[in-house]
């Protein structure tokens, strides 16, 4: 498949090698708005066309899908225009910085009949896969879910907070294992002194039969977390991206012994697995595990969180109204419009 590559930033890097390894992908084009920065690529792969124009590149006929690895206040007017121009799309998370545009570009995707993917990464690593087939049929058993993702950035994002920046990681993860959304949320964060964002926020999410999901998130925490810990009626799940025990340790509440039962998993970077789902979903006229439509749930929780730090942690109310829950074999779908 033809693709472009807009955004060679940190990230952008990243997705560039693995789009180079995918043999299935042909690499046409790559855009930045920092043009210097393009020269190596079309020093090293001269077939690789480098531009700091995306509407410029959007208007090749050649080019079928694009991949969206620019800043995070950038991914609508970009994923806008590639949906315009008749692309298939993979955004980086977070999809758009709203509510109001991801569904704009989620409703674009569906009318142009073109595939909408978010880089919602974790949901095809191996823990994720694995913790879902343990909690298969436990999933009306989970009590309770709390997330950490913090670390000690030297340099952190201007543009957003941490929430935006981070949330989207733990939250499509909660949202593939429940298989629900929450009826409130409510957040409350630490401004950063410097951007006035908030680089540390601890959020809530109520479901309906008093499930609670609590997750933190921060830039500024001397400690480097990254760890989901499960709890159902009998078991406590526990996985830690950092330790360099890749299991995942399930405590058994009822037993008396505290050694845990460990459930290996393999470490296969996500990366190329969701570029994969990508590729492979365009093909097969499928939606891909972390569709655009999913994304949206996501987004639609991170700005609820958003309106109750706005408001001193008030809890905020999700409005599902236009949502009609439609059962489907395994997941659950949202129809967008009535
Ligand atoms: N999935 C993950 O685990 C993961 C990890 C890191 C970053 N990200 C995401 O990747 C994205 C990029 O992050 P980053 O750290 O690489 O940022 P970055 O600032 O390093 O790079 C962004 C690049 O986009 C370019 N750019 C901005 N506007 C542009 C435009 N209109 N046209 C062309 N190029 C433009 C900039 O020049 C810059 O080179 C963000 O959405 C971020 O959240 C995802």
């Amino acid at each position: 498949m033809n693709v472009a590559l807009v955004g060679y930033g940190y990230w952008g890097k990243i997705l560039l090698k693995n789009l180079l390894e995918i043999k299935d992908f042909n690499l046409k084009a790559v855009v930045d708005l920092d043009y210097e920065q393009l020269k190596p690529i079309k020093a090293e792969h001269p077939e690789i066309d480098i531009s700091a124009n995306y509407q410029e590149v959007f208007k090749r006929d050649d080019i079928e899908a694009v991949l969206v690895g620019t800043e995070e206040t950038t991914h609508y007017q970009i994923a806008r225009h590639a949906l315009h121009m008749g692309k298939h799309v993979f955004i980086e998370k977070p999809m758009t910085c709203s509510f109001s545009t991801s569904k704009e570009l989620v409703l674009l995707a569906e009318k142009n009949d073109r595939t909408l993917m978010v880089n919602h990464l974790l949901l095809y690593s191996q823990p994720v896969v694995k913790i879902k087939e343990l909690l298969a049929d436990k999933r009306g058993d989970i009590l309770y879910i709390d997330c950490m993702r913090v670390s000690f950035a030297p340099q952190i994002r201007k543009r957003i907070n941490v929430l935006w920046d981070l949330a989207p990681h733990d939250i499509s993860v909660v949202n593939y294992l429940l298989e629900d959304m929450p009826v409130c949320v409510s957040a409350s964060g630490v401004p950063n002194v410097s951007t006035e964002n908030q680089d540390t926020v601890d959020c809530s999410l109520y479901y309906r039969r008093g499930k609670i999901i609590n997750l933190k998130f921060s830039w500024k925490y001397p400690l480097r977390k990254r760890q989901t810990l499960i709890r159902t009626h009998d078991e406590v799940m526990v996985y830690d991206e950092c330790s360099e025990d890749s299991s995942i340790h399930v405590f058994s509440v009822n037993s008396d012994s505290q050694a845990p039962a460990k459930h290996p998993v393999e470490r296969v970077p996500p990366l190329a697995v969701a570029l994969k789902d990508f590729l492979y979903s365009i093909e097969i006229g499928h939606q891909p595990l972390a569709s655009g439509k999913s994304a949206l749930d996501v987004i639609k929780i991170i700005d609820a969180l958003q309106s109750s730090l706005d408001n001193n942690g008030e809890k905020v109310f999700l409005d599902l109204d236009p949502y009609r829950l439609k059962s489907t074999n395994s997941t659950y779908d949202y129809i967008l419009e009535r």
